[in-house]
């Protein structure tokens, strides 16, 4: 048996641990203030300067609500159950808005309302990073996107465009409230086929379900990549088959534009296209060439008999045919001058 007086000891303790469970539970739910203050929306997303409105409302008999804010607050009214926070123009970027109710049991019951202020950004600038000018295939270049007084940073998305398509895009974890200036880099390697390419990048807020459907957007102007390459000729032979006019091409794309030379002429010639009536079969190589380097290409010139063998075999088959009429014409006059004579 146990003394009686710790018995009561324990279930006063454990009426203790009783009670706070209860209060714990109350206070975690935060069923009591939900039930007795509503509002009307329960969270603002409002631009920066804009006005904004919101409904506190009650269904219980009470001594006074009302709100307290930085801006546009309410004081206290007795004979009111629904009561507006009302600003024109808010400025104040903190702002935290509350809604109280002093109840008849002296109890004092409040709710939060969040707000969202949001800008749009002043400007988005993009720039390369330590360098101007055209580019160079094959080497990579930073640029750079300065996003100018935009908030809030946690719901800005900075992304990257190459023409229409998406190269890459940023979001930020930090959570500021204020207008903050943010600058994002991008590496890119341009090649040939980005010359003349616009790169350009935007900063878009995405402001949750009771922000703007619309996503606020800013971009910057469109940067014009010049990118310089030296010339390659898709291949370094070409077969053609001798004719009445043979033209040989050798013009191909560079940045800046090649110039070309022919080694076959003992004139130099600086066209990419070698035109003539009279090109002897024979190789012609051609140079392109421009300020990164040079690319040659060979024409194959050929006879028109595909190769020798033929060539030779309908001479030959000729002089046979040519000696052989002369052969006939000779002996046939040979003996008609006989018969004549005899
Ligand atoms: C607030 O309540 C008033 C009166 O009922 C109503 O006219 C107004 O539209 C409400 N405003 C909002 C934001 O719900
Ligand atoms: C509430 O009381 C104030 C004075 O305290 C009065 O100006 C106002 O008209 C009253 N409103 C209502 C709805 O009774
Ligand atoms: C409100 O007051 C009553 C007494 O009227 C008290 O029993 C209760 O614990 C109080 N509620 C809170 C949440 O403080
Ligand atoms: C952002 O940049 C502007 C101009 O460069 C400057 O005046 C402003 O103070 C900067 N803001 C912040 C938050 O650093
Ligand atoms: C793309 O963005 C991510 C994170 O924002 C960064 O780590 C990565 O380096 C970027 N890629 C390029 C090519 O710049
Ligand atoms: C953007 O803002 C909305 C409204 O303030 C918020 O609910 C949401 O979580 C934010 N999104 C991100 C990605 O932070
Ligand atoms: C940014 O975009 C918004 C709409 O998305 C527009 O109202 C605002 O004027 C733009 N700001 C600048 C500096 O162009
Ligand atoms: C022409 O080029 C081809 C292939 O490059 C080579 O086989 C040939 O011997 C060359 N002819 C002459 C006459 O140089």
């Amino acid at each position: 048996m146990l003394p009686s007086n710790t018995y009561n000891m324990l279930h006063c303790f454990c009426g203790l641990v009783y009670l706070s469970a209860l209060l714990a539970f109350a206070t975690l739910t935060g069923a009591q203030s939900e039930s007795l203050l509503q509002l009307d929306p329960q969270r603002v997303v409002v631009r920066y300067g804009d006005s904004v409105e919101v409904n506190c409302s009650t269904s219980v008999l009470h001594k006074g609500m009302g709100w307290e804010a930085s801006q546009g607050g309410v004081s206290m009214t007795r004979n009111q159950s629904l009561i507006t926070w009302r600003v024109s123009e808010l400025t104040e970027w903190d702002i935290k808005p509350v809604c109280y109710i002093n109840l008849i049991d002296s109890n004092q019951s409040l709710v939060h309302l969040p707000v969202t202020i949001y800008k749009t950004p002043d400007s988005v600038f993009i720039s390369t990073v330590n360098h101007r000018g055209p580019m160079t295939e094959g080497q990579q270049y930073e640029l750079q996107c300065d996003v100018h007084n935009v908030a809030p940073v946690q719901n800005l998305t900075v992304k990257w465009y190459k023409g229409q398509t998406l190269l890459n895009q940023t979001t930020f974890t930090n959570t500021i409230e204020t207008p903050v200036n943010k600058t994002v880099t991008l590496l890119i390697g341009p090649d040939r086929a980005d010359d003349g390419a616009q790169y350009w990048c935007e900063a878009e807020l995405d402001l949750g379900a009771e922000g703007p459907q619309r996503h606020p957007t800013n971009s910057s102007k469109p940067f014009n990549v010049e990118v310089y390459y030296k010339p390659k000729h898709s291949s370094s032979t070409e077969t053609i088959i001798q004719d009445d006019k043979v033209m040989l091409d050798c013009t191909v794309k560079a940045n800046p534009a090649s110039t070309y030379t022919w080694d076959h002429l003992k004139e130099k010639s600086s066209s990419p296209v070698l035109k003539s009536s009279a090109l002897s079969p024979g190789n012609y190589t051609c140079t392109a060439t421009n300020t990164l380097g040079r690319d040659s290409k060979v024409f194959i010139v050929k006879s028109k008999y595909t190769d020798r063998t033929t060539f030779w075999a309908i001479v030959l088959t000729g002089v046979v045919v040519a000696v052989a009429l002369i052969a006939a014409y000779l002996i046939f006059k040979f003996r008609f001058s006989k018969n004549s004579v005899i």
